[in-house]
């Protein structure tokens, strides 16, 4: 079981299955074309077209109904002139589709459904794969859930619990790469164990994943305090909780750090804050400060220059930002890249700062803050869209040896990844039952 890599257990979130309620048929079926069928096998029983919506019906023999419109199959046809199976695309060419779809005939063999349309091509939809296409909204929301691990907050007193797994686990086996992957979509963060002493283990880790997000910092990024530090997390100081990189509109979605040397001194903490968790209390309990936060638009800015190559990122956000269906999807919060120019109307200036000292402060309470120090052999690793993070100061006058070494991942690589790492799972797993 997946799990056991886990050094310390966490409760699984995937969400399962939703069943479909059901549906009552009325009589509208086109008589000559409808086809009533018993199969043992399949398991529709019968299907026919409704021609008042232009819908094919699928009576399934749980009792439940599918109605797939005629546009949407004509689309989908699976034949070798309209989907090309060895790149899994549609081919069909859209400058010469019909939208008003007409069929001239519907069949049924004893696992498809085949229509034969009024231009003469013919199309045969396999019934498995017509069901777990439903339209039925039910079934959409689970198929939507099913592509999104739904994430649970957490606040300091759960970092006891912080999961933790062994690095190389992770680099040698698949069940555990989907471990760690899971973990990062539900609780955002996961701290590896016995990582090797020596530079470049983010870069592998994050070549199991898929690749490296480059950025004007570089692929793999060594934060040390230096002289004419190009960004403030290369100096010793107070790094203020942030998530990297909020001036890009791809800003990289998992920061991998690894402790390669620790100041061994006081200082050189890292800290963490669930932003999620803050963003769902205001919303909750303050909907105006949330409300200012997930609407007012905030310049994000990095100019300098890195390695001799100039640079000057801009990207407009909010500090909370919303998917279309209102879930939180994403933090910006960079006191240090903040731009000066603030394109907000002047009458709404000091109520968002209110809002944003709101939204800081708690951030810092240590109901949700947690600090930790970092020990050579560790890695920590979040979610750059989600957590806040930072590091207390340590050493002075470039006094004092620390060196964590970062790397990002994009979350589009992981949650592919994800899905591979369970296709694959699933294939071997119903390989050794059958
Ligand atoms: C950074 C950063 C953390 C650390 O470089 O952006 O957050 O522990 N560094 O130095
Ligand atoms: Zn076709
Ligand atoms: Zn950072």
């Amino acid at each position: 079981m997946a799990a056991k890599h886990l050094m310390c257990r966490i409760p699984s979130c995937l969400s399962s299955a939703i069943s479909t309620p059901l549906k009552s048929l009325k009589p509208f079926y086109h008589t000559q074309q409808f086809v009533s069928i018993i199969r043992p096998v399949s398991t529709a029983c019968s299907v026919g077209i409704q021609e008042s919506t232009n819908r094919l019906v699928v009576n399934w023999k749980d009792k439940l109904t599918d109605e797939y419109p005629l546009v949407w199959l004509r689309d989908n046809c699976q034949c070798p002139a309209c989907f090309d199976q060895s790149s899994q695309s549609r081919t069909i060419n859209f400058s010469h589709f019909q939208v008003n779809q007409k069929f001239k005939h519907v069949a049924t063999t004893k696992d498809a459904v085949e229509v034969q349309w009024e231009d003469g091509h013919k199309s045969a939809y396999n019934l498995e794969w017509l069901k777990q296409r439903s339209f039925n909204q039910k079934e959409q929301q689970g198929w939507l859930d099913a592509n999104k691990a739904p994430y649970s907050t957490w606040g300091a007193s759960f970092f006891k619990n912080i999961p933790v797994l062994d690095f190389n686990a992770v680099i040698q086996d698949d069940n555990a790469l989907l471990d760690w992957l899971h973990t990062l979509d539900v609780w955002g963060v996961c701290l590896f164990k016995n990582v090797p002493h020596s530079l470049g283990q983010v870069g592998i880790l994050a070549k199991r994943v898929g690749f490296i997000k480059k950025t004007h910092y570089g692929e793999e990024f060594s934060v040390q305090a230096k002289a004419n530090a190009t960004n403030v997390a290369y100096t010793q100081g107070y790094l203020q909780l942030h998530t990297d990189l909020p001036y890009y509109e791809y800003k990289p979605g998992i920061n991998l750090l690894h402790c390669y040397i620790q100041y061994k001194g006081n200082g050189g903490d890292s800290l963490l804050t669930d932003g999620f968790k803050i963003a769902e209390w205001l919303r909750e309990n303050d909907p105006e400060t949330y409300k200012c936060l997930a609407e007012t638009r905030v310049t994000w800015t990095d100019i300098g220059q890195e390695n001799g190559n100039k640079f000057h990122k801009i990207h407009h956000a909010p500090v909370i930002c919303e998917s279309s269906d209102g879930t939180i999807r994403r933090i910006n919060y960079s006191q240090p890249q903040r731009d000066s120019h603030m394109a907000v109307p002047i009458d709404q200036v000091e109520n968002w700062y209110r809002a944003l000292k709101k939204f800081y402060d708690m951030a810092l309470d240590p109901e949700y803050l947690v600090t930790f120090k970092l020990q050579p052999g560790e890695m920590v690793t979040f979610d750059n869209l989600r957590i806040l993070h930072g590091r207390t100061a340590f050493g002075e006058h470039l006094q004092g040896e620390r060196h964590v070494q970062g790397a990002y991942v994009d979350w589009d690589e992981a949650r592919s990844r994800i899905r591979v790492l369970k296709a694959n799972k699933a294939a071997n797993n119903s390989g050794r039952c059958g």
